[in-house]
């Protein structure tokens, strides 16, 4: 009798994807002869947004952008940023405009996006971009999602005809990666909170996209063997999620050593029992996303400067 073995899924490098996609970038940039450049506007202090914000500038003057960092008071009202971002539209030096989400409440975000200039929202949040990608047209396309694919791909395993499950359906991963997947000829279904019987739809995930942002939703009975599991949670826990997490090894000893350990949205040590590929927590999706947006900048600029 042939006994069955476990497979261990092999790791998606995120880092090491990266490093390839900022390389492009970089040869991208020799190519043109200018330095494109790209403003990150952050409006008030959340430590989370100043920390993404600084490493979006920083990696632009890495890799020979003009990255600069916009940062206004937290008490800023919603015309004056909208003036801030008409500025930075007229501004024939600015090439891509991010405003790092979420805002404070007196701003309400959809304004602020529908005013930044579509040829420079290098997020692809705009609903002009946002249309394009659902027509299979688009130039600037989120972040996240495009650093998906590419992940993804990667592993060489093919996304035509593959059946994808994407659960989550935000207008910043979700939605964009269910388009991204579908314009790749998957056949995609979008999963969300109000869906029934979850298991019985990601059990028929060849790819599957977890971007739910709660940890350990998907388990290994969710999964089919052999499927590629990309996770998008970056979601932070402390000691009383120890119980949890007593069969992660690494994980249980990242959170005894200090206080909190960031897990996925994904059950890693289980699930990657079952899959043929997985991202890890962090380390997978995270260091794509900013690579991504250095990409869009340099598209955009050259197509608003061709
Ligand atoms: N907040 C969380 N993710 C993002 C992103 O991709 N872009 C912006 N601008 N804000 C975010």
């Amino acid at each position: 009798m042939i006994e069955a073995r476990a497979v261990t899924a092999r790791l998606i490098d995120g880092k090491s994807v990266a490093r390839d996609l900022e390389n492009e970038v970089r040869a991208a940039i020799a190519e043109l002869g200018y330095q494109p450049g790209l403003v990150a506007v952050r409006v008030g202090n959340d430590p989370a947004s100043e920390l993404y914000v600084r490493n979006k500038a920083k990696k632009a003057d890495e890799l020979g952008l003009r990255g600069r960092q916009l940062v206004l008071d937290e008490s800023l009202s919603e015309r004056e940023l909208l003036a801030e971002v008409d500025r930075l539209n007229r501004d024939d030096e600015v090439d891509g405009i991010l405003v790092q989400l979420p805002l404070p409440k007196q701003i309400d975000p959809r304004k602020v996006i529908d005013a930044i200039d579509p040829a420079k929202d290098v997020d692809g949040f705009h609903p002009i971009n946002v249309g394009l990608l659902h027509m299979g047209r688009a130039a600037l396309v989120p972040c996240t999602p495009a650093g998906c694919i590419r992940l993804i791909d990667s592993t060489g395993v093919s996304i035509d005809g593959a059946n994808a499950v994407v659960i989550g359906r935000s207008d910043i991963v979700g939605k964009p990666m269910a388009a991204l997947l579908l314009q790749r000829n998957a056949s995609v279904t979008i999963c969300h909170s109000r869906t029934r019987d979850l298991a019985s739809l990601t059990r028929n995930a060849d790819i599957l996209v977890a971007a739910v942002g709660r940890p350990l939703v998907v388990t290994a009975d969710m999964v089919k063997p052999g499927a590629v599991v990309i996770d998008v949670g970056m979601n932070r826990v402390d000691a009383s999620f120890a119980d949890r997490l007593a069969h992660d090894e690494e994980k249980s000893r990242l959170l005894a050593k200090n206080g909190s350990v960031l897990l996925g949205d994904v059950d890693f040590a289980r699930v990657r029992e079952v899959a043929s590929w997985i991202t890890p927590v962090p380390g997978g999706v995270g260091p794509m996303t900013i690579a991504m947006l250095m990409q869009n900048t340099v598209t955009a600029a050259r197509q608003r400067r061709a």
